[in-house]
């Protein structure tokens, strides 16, 4: 047979799916699984996105610009102008989600065994970005102790070399849900001035952001234009992973004419989906003010749950919809195995993400799992109480 490519054998899978044969099996066995696993939520996706697409009368679904429609990046640059980005429509590309934009910033920023910093435990999927695009994920350690903070910047002046190309955040961070402050964004600002590198911040969860705070961009930062590049997706905002529509910003031209080299090669987002997201900029504020507070309460509701539990230590998030939960066990994903071959509660059982797929340093965050807020708060409620028992029963 054809030998695959070494990239494709270092392809990793992804930590948050491949426990789902053993979710398929125990589903075949008729349980209820509570899914604390993925970040699919279940809330609507805005009414006026969905009629966008019902109700309009399309006879050639042609390509589109490869930078997007220029209507959709003009409305787009009016959503950052109020979220205190001052950005133009020349200054983002339109992608296909979130993901693409990563492949972009990669592939535009990095060579073959180039590296980017990224402070870890962070979305697993930057590991497939980065072997795609055969960049080396440098990790620096953050730890459940202090919520996730950023680690000290000298901790990351210790892994600069000269491959380094860029820091990479995710604010707020998918699995932490720590949302760095106004000071952190500026340290790691200084940072990469004084080593002319690029700062790229996963900004997919902007929108979320509990207690009051208010989320700080690497784009309202001044005289940072050269350096940032913001990562951005409606997947998450208006609840819409489906249309796969995301996008990719910078002030630096340099940036984004080379991006746009690569939207070229892949032709154009797709037509309907921005058609869609186009009209889900009309999503009034009250939308957002309800998803907050539902996540807020559902965040206090499952925080309060796991603390109850004796020997788990879990960071309350500041932001997105996850959090870190440390186990009083070895090896989270035996248990979470386990969990769905061996457990039930009144034939129920839940799901959750092994964390170690999270960190890129091995032996780290083996004990930990993420769980994702995406669940009604008494599917919470009754998730933890399952969780509980089954805690008790494994380590018995
Ligand atoms: C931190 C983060 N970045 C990027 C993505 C990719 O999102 P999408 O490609 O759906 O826009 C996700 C999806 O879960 C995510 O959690």
């Amino acid at each position: 047979m054809p030998k695959i490519s070494i990239k494709g054998l270092a392809m990793p899978e992804s930590p948050i799916r491949k426990l789902v044969p053993y979710a398929e099996a125990a589903t075949k066995k008729g349980r209820t699984i509570y899914q604390l696993n993925i970040g699919q939520p279940d809330i609507k996706t805005p009414a006026k996105a969905l009629a966008a697409v019902k109700t309009n009368n399309i006879e050639v679904l042609s390509y589109s610009h490869s930078a997007g429609f220029e209507s959709y990046r003009k409305k787009l640059a009016a959503y950052y102008k109020k979220n205190d980005i001052e950005i133009s429509s020349n200054d983002l590309i339109i992608t296909t989600g979130g993901s693409e934009a990563l492949l972009f910033a990669m592939g535009t920023i990095a060579d073959a065994d180039d590296e980017i910093i990224i402070p870890e435990p962070f979305y697993a999927n930057y590991n497939g970005f980065a072997t795609s695009s055969g960049v080396t994920v440098v990790p620096v350690q953050s730890n459940i102790e202090d919520g996730f903070a950023l680690p000290p910047i000298s901790e990351f002046e210790k892994l600069i070399t000269p491959k380094t190309k860029a820091i990479l955040i995710c604010n707020p961070g998918n699995p932490t849900g720590y949302l760095y402050t106004r000071e952190e964004i500026s340290q790691l600002a200084e940072i990469v001035k004084k080593h002319d590198l690029f700062l790229v911040a996963d900004e997919v969860y902007r929108e979320f952001a509990y207690d009051g705070a208010t989320h700080y961009s690497i784009m309202s930062v001044p005289g940072l234009e050269e350096h940032a590049i913001m990562i951005d997706s409606v997947s998450k905002r208006y609840s819409m992973c489906g249309a796969r529509i995301g996008c990719i910003a910078s002030k630096n031209k340099e940036v984004m004419k080379t991006a746009m080299k690569f939207a070229q090669a892949r032709l154009s987002p797709p037509t309907f989906a921005q058609i869609a997201s186009e009209a889900a900029l009309d999503t009034p504020q009250e939308y957002f003010d309800e998803v907050i507070e539902e996540y807020t309460s559902r965040r206090n509701t499952l925080v309060k749950g796991l603390e109850e539990i004796d020997g788990v230590i879990v960071a309350k998030p500041k932001g997105a919809f996850y959090c870190i939960a440390q186990l009083p066990i070895e090896d989270a994903e035996d248990f979470a195995k386990w969990l769905l071959e061996s457990f039930h509660l009144n034939n129920e059982t839940v799901m959750v993400a092994p964390a170690a797929g999270f960190y890129s340093t091995p032996g780290t965050g083996l004990n930990q799992v993420r769980i994702a807020y995406v669940l009604k708060e008494e599917d919470l409620k009754r998730a933890v109480e399952i969780l509980k028992a089954a805690l008790k029963e494994y380590r018995a």
